[in-house]
């Protein structure tokens, strides 16, 4: 037997001479890969999914760092003040021993499940209680963890800090606090700041960053970034992921991937399964193209556990193995990436032509562009339309775009980009100024009310049009702005909704086209948000604005 491997080995290494890779390794476990390159490939699990048999043997081989997906979070080690639980970290931690995996501490200071006790707290017994939790949390696992999660989602979509209890009530400097309570408590884990929607450029990622460098200025003890990656097909590719990971390893950090998922609306296709594998590569590139990004780690490996479903009604998918354990193509992707199937493309597409305008009216515009090309491997992915302040407008995988949600009377000057499939950022092209029509302003007034589900992430608004004009309506569109980064779940109800970047409009369907003077008509939709889901303030139909 072993002549005829060694004889197979050696017609394996002369094809090698003229074919790409050798797939010898094809088959290797995902963290094998990874630690060829000096990182590692993590998963977090809940502690009830260990009772299923077929999960087990999977984490254990696959991969090499595990994040306890709840039971370190404070509703679990401290439910009632001064009574600690570590019943099920421990057993998170010991299965990583006896697996011979790392652990991320995850996490010691969040808005999201910690006790009401904590809550209502005055402020001094809050700061107290702070300093106290992370003490004995984080003196019970002292040189057992990796790392921790310090401070978890501290930031708005906008970059400025969250209005959570915690600022409400201790101000920015708890997060200080947090992070020198936790050093003193072990002085050797590595102490991380967590968040989501960071993972790529922009306002978000501004503000970490400034939070970051502000900490380290401070003397504050911090050892890494987070960026969560909790992504949606429907959403495009973080933009300039890997130039992101780099600005703040360049401050002397590690950075890590923590939370990778990418979901999508269900049912899959397999159009939007090969475009999760992409990203599940494209992630595992970037991270592999930055020295100090130290490993990816996914929350969960296997569709049958998800917090996806539960939390974003109508979507899931969005781990790397289907509810029946097997492989989707994103396993594969990210396999092939780690193995060394593909290099990492960084070459941004040239620049597209200086955008044209057409058609303005009081809240919408049409542009129209050259196209830029592309020849880093990774492909055209599309254009990012954004206005002189950085803001995005419009996004579009052709060389035009119609903007809508724009404010009457108002004069633009925007430019587009080109992206890859990789997120690389063209720079922006020469910019065209365009002024909005001034909108009608009377004739029509809108309600609109949105319910938070519990749990977060998800709520129902409730829009009603009143034709306040004298003549009827004969047809309508609903125009609006989401001010935070909500989402429409299509379909919504009695109207074709759609959404472009912020802007949303809605059409009337043939039953409710035509509004009576003083009559109205209720429409609505389910979505998503993060952060605070901050109503609209302008609408428009038909273009003007309604009062
Ligand atoms: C999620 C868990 O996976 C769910 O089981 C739980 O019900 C809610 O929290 N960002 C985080 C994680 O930092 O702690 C969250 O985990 C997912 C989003």
């Amino acid at each position: 037997m072993r002549v005829v491997a060694a004889a197979v080995c050696g017609l394996l290494v002369a094809v090698g001479m003229v074919a790409v890779a050798a797939p010898a390794q094809a088959s290797g476990p995902l963290n094998d890969h990874a630690a060829a390159h000096g990182k590692f490939i993590g998963n977090a699990v809940d502690n009830y999914e260990l009772a299923d048999s077929a999960y087990p043997p999977v984490i254990a081989s696959e991969f090499g760092q595990l994040t306890p997906a709840n039971a370190m979070k404070w509703d679990a080690t401290e439910p009632n003040r001064g009574q600690f639980n570590y019943a099920r970290g421990d057993e998170i931690v010991n299965l990583a021993r006896q697996n011979g995996q790392t652990v991320r501490g995850h996490t010691l200071v969040w808005h999201n499940q910690t006790p009401s006790w904590v809550q209502n707290l005055s402020a001094a017994e809050l700061r107290t209680a702070l300093v106290n939790h992370i003490t004995n949390v984080v003196g019970h696992y002292e040189g057992q963890l990796y790392a921790w999660d310090v401070v978890n989602e501290a930031l708005n979509e906008d970059g400025t800090l969250r209005n959570s209890f915690w600022l409400q009530k201790l101000g920015e400097g708890y997060i200080a606090d947090a992070f020198r309570a936790a050093r003193a408590a072990d002085p050797d884990v590595k102490l991380y700041i967590n968040d989501y929607n960071t993972d790529g450029t922009g306002a978000k990622s501004d503000g970490m960053y400034r939070l970051v460098q502000s900490l380290q200025a401070a003397g504050v003890p911090i050892d890494g970034v987070g960026f969560q990656s909790h992504l949606a097909v429907q959403y495009g590719f973080p933009t300039n992921m890997r130039q992101n990971l780099q600005r703040f390893a360049d401050l002397g950090l590690d950075v890590a991937i923590t939370e990778l998922d990418v979901r999508m609306q269900l049912p899959t296709s397999s159009a939007k399964l090969t475009t999760q594998a992409n990203y599940f590569r494209d992630v595992t590139l970037a991270c592999l193209a930055v020295a100090r990004c130290v490993g990816v780690t996914m929350w969960g490996y296997t569709d049958k556990y998800s917090w996806v479903p539960d939390t974003f009604p109508g979507e899931g998918a969005a781990l790397v193995a289907d509810a029946n354990f097997q492989r989707k193509p994103a396993y594969t992707a990210m396999h092939d990436a780690l193995a060394g199937g593909s290099t990492p493309d960084t070459t941004p597409p040239t620049t597209p032509g200086t955008p044209v305008a057409s058609g303005v009216t009081a809240t919408t515009v049409v542009l129209s562009w050259s196209a830029a090309t592309d020849s880093g491997g990774s492909g055209l992915a599309g254009y990012t339309v954004s206005s002189a302040s950085g803001a995005v407008l419009g996004q579009s995988s052709t060389t035009s775009v119609t903007l809508t949600g724009l404010t009457p009377s108002t004069q633009y000057s925007v430019s587009v980009r080109a992206r890859d499939g990789a997120g690389n950022l063209s720079t922006a092209s020469g910019s065209v100024s365009f002024t909005t029509l001034a909108g009608s302003s009377s004739s029509c007034r809108v309600a609109y009310s949105a319910e938070n589900w519990g749990g977060g992430g998800g709520f129902t608004a409730g829009v009603t049009i009143t034709n306040t004009g004298a003549a009827a309506v004969n047809g309508w569109t609903l125009g609006f702005s989401f001010p935070s980064s909500q989402r429409v779940t299509t379909p919504g109800w009695s109207a074709t909704w759609s959404q472009n970047g912020a802007a949303v409009t809605a059409t009337n369907l043939s039953w409710n086209g035509t509004i009576a003077p003083n009559a109205s008509v209720s429409i609505g939709f389910n979505g998503t948000y993060s952060g605070t889901n901050t109503a609209p303030s302008v609408f428009t139909v038909n273009g003007g604005t309604c009062g």
